[in-house]
């Protein structure tokens, strides 16, 4: 099944290293991150799941729930998480879901039969508290991922769910923001009293509204 942004994320209950959930009553109110790797015992994904642990106050800080998965069993996920623990200095803090008869990787579409078909590539899926989908990545498996991109994405969703902003290239959490093309500039002056240049008609740049 393809999962395109603004559907609804996939519901399913899994196993899990933190016990067995059902996906979104674990989400509740959170925003979450699923993410999928290829296989256990892999080094590209041991440096993934070490680094993501040791940000994850920042994505506490977000009200982000993060959660991975791989087509090995928890059984496995348990064991690969001590090594995780030992050699990225920091143990795994998060639930890993076990999916070895692929069920979850199936609904979320995360094995690309023409790039391997067995393993699942590395996907990204982060989800509102509406539990609609908000982004989606898929790196290949030899490339490890951007996690401060993925915070860095979180921070403009979270931005422009409440204020009628987009955020512009490399933009980071402070940066000045552009009003939303859709808005009026007769709206934006009710929207934004403090005011916003205006580089062209259609690219009207302002402070970033506090979050
Ligand atoms: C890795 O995590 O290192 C990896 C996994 C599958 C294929 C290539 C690399």
């Amino acid at each position: 099944m393809t999962v395109r942004l603004g559907d609804t994320a996939p519901d399913f209950t899994a196993a899990t290293t933190q016990g067995e959930i059902k996906f979104h009553d674990w989400l509740g109110e959170s925003w979450g991150v699923l993410f999928s790797h290829p296989k256990d015992f892999t080094p590209v994904c041991t440096t993934e799941l070490g680094y993501v642990a040791k940000i994850k106050p920042e994505f506490d800080k977000r009200n982000v729930k993060v959660i991975g998965l791989s087509v090995d069993s928890v059984d496995s996920h348990e064991k690969w998480e001590s090594d995780i623990g030992e050699t990225q200095g920091t143990p795994v803090n998060f639930p890993m879901i076990g999916d070895p008869d692929r069920k979850v990787s199936d609904l979320y579409d995360m094995i690309h039969p023409n790039a391997n078909d067995t393993l699942t590539v590395r996907s990204v899926f982060v989800i509102g508290p509406d539990k609609k989908v908000k982004l989606t990545i898929t790196y290949p498996a030899s490339t490890g991922r951007n996690f401060d991109e993925i915070l860095r994405v979180i921070d403009s969703l979270q931005l422009t769910a409440k204020y009628k902003v987009a955020t512009p290239v490399n933009w980071t959490d402070g940066d000045d923001v552009i009003i939303g093309s859709a808005v009026t500039n007769e709206e934006a002056e009710k929207l934004f009293p403090q005011g916003w240049k205006t580089i062209k008609p259609y690219l009207r740049v302002l402070p970033q509204p506090k979050k």
